[in-house]
């Protein structure tokens, strides 16, 4: 397994939670049951558990309907377990909440603000003065790169730059924990690299607890600090990487070997049992 620790899934809060400061996102034992239109009851989620430290990135991976974006909206508060809890900062989730942001992987700013106001709109609602909300939004357009731009509207901007102004405005609302749904998804591949690099500067400077979901293992290893690899029917962690990577991280990681080590396993696990459901 070369450089890559590894543990099951029964080992993963453990393992997430071995730090001194309790978890800033506690998931127990959370299971998901849809209703079908046939009246029968699906397993989107079988008794995930994960625990996430104040401060560390951990990354999502897992095949197309295996639970990912479940598990974000139920931590979210948009929807409810059918069993299990999940905590954030301590408290359980009963609903949505502005210690919780989230940036998806659709463009979702407000298309008749600009983004001075798209960044400032929570800020406003949350009783902050004039000069407060300035200063918050002129410190995250600089974080994003996006000075130049305050005064354009989203249509004004490329998907790149949309994605760039949701995650300032999801930061700007100085939340516990940000939950990010494959936010670079609908990017081209040298944009989304930028991406990748700006997000972890940002987050370098902003120390958020981050939940973040990729398809793509590449992403997830220069991003995560821990990578809970999933598996589909039903949904569930399969397996909790820790990523031996140091910080900061630049693109020449993915040449070297612990990268492609740990690339290698991911992958692994994320196609163990296609060659027989071929056959
Ligand atoms: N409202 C719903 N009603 C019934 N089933 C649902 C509903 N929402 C999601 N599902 C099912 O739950 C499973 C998990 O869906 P989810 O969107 O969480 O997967 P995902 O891992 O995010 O997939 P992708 O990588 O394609 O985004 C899927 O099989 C999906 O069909
Ligand atoms: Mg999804």
């Amino acid at each position: 397994m070369g450089a890559v620790a590894a543990v099951h899934k029964d080992q993963a809060v453990s393992l997430a939670a071995s730090g001194t400061a309790p978890p800033q996102l506690r998931v127990e034992a959370v299971s998901l049951h849809y209703q079908t239109p046939g009246g029968a009851t699906f397993t989107a989620l079988d008794q995930v558990s994960l625990a996430v430290p104040d401060q560390q990135f951990a990354v999502l991976v897992g095949p197309s309907g295996c639970g990912k974006s479940s598990l974000l909206y139920l931590t979210a508060g948009l929807a409810e377990p059918s069993a299990g809890q999940i905590h954030v900062g301590g408290r359980q989730v009963e609903g949505p909440g502005a210690d919780r942001g989230m940036v998806f992987q659709s463009y979702t700013l407000f298309p008749w603000l600009t983004v001075r106001q798209n960044i400032a709109f929570g800020l406003r609602r949350r009783g902050q003065s004039a000069a407060q909300c300035r200063e918050t939004v002129d410190y995250y357009l600089n974080e994003v790169g996006l000075g130049a731009f305050a005064d354009n509207y989203p249509k004004q901007l490329s998907g790149g730059m949309m994605q760039r102004v949701a995650i300032a405005r999801a930061l700007a609302n100085d939340p516990q924990i940000l939950l990010m749904d494959e936010p670079f998804g609908a990017l081209d591949s040298q944009t989304r690299l930028q991406m990748q690099q700006l997000l972890l500067r940002v987050w370098g400077n902003s120390k958020k607890t981050v939940l973040f979901v990729t398809h793509d293992i590449d992403e997830a290893i220069l991003l995560g600090d821990s990578v809970y690899v999933m598996g589909a029917r039903p949904g569930r962690i399969k397996r909790v990487l820790e990523v031996p990577l140091a910080r900061p991280r630049s693109l020449d990681l993915v040449m070297e070997r612990p990268f492609i080590e740990m690339k290698r396993e991911i992958f692994g696990l994320l196609h163990e049992g296609d060659e027989q459901a071929v056959s």
